[in-house]
C-alpha cells in the first residue's frame, strides 16, 4: 500500500499578515500556521510541553514563543530555541498555490 499525499489546503495568504499566525483547523489536524515576512510556514498548533497553542503566542522573525510558559520553536524546521520545551514540533512544508497556503498530508 502507497500513501498518496494529497494537498490540504489551509487559508488564503491575505487571511495572514506579516508577523502573525493563524489556526487552522482541518482533516483532523491543528495546525499553525504563520507569516514571517511573507514566507508561510506550517507546524502542529499544539505545544508539545503542554497545552499552549502556538497560533496564539508571539512570533518574532522565524522563532515562535509559547505563551504558557514562553519556550519557543523554529518555524522553519521546528527546532526547540529555549526551555522548557525539550521536543521539537512537527512541521509541515507549506506551499502557496494560487493565492492559498497548502500542504501535503
Ligand atoms: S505549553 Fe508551551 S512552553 Fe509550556
Amino acid at each position: 500500500m502507497s500513501a498518496i499525499a494529497k494537498r490540504i489546503e489551509l487559508c488564503s495568504t491575505d487571511d495572514v499578515a506579516p508577523g502573525t499566525a493563524l489556526k487552522v483547523e482541518t482533516e483532523g489536524l491543528t495546525l499553525a500556521v504563520f507569516n514571517v515576512g511573507g514566507e508561510f510556514f506550517v507546524t502542529d498548533d499544539l505545544c508539545t510541553h503542554g497545552p499552549g497553542s502556538l497560533s496564539e503566542g508571539y512570533l518574532e522573525d522565524d522563532i515562535i514563543e509559547c505563551n504558557f510558559h514562553n519556550g519557543q520553536f523554529n518555524v522553519r524546521t521546528g527546532a526547540v530555541v529555549a526551555p522548557p520545551c525539550m521536543v521539537p514540533v512537527k512541521t509541515y512544508p507549506a506551499l502557496v498555490v494560487g493565492g492559498k497556503v497548502t500542504i501535503e498530508a
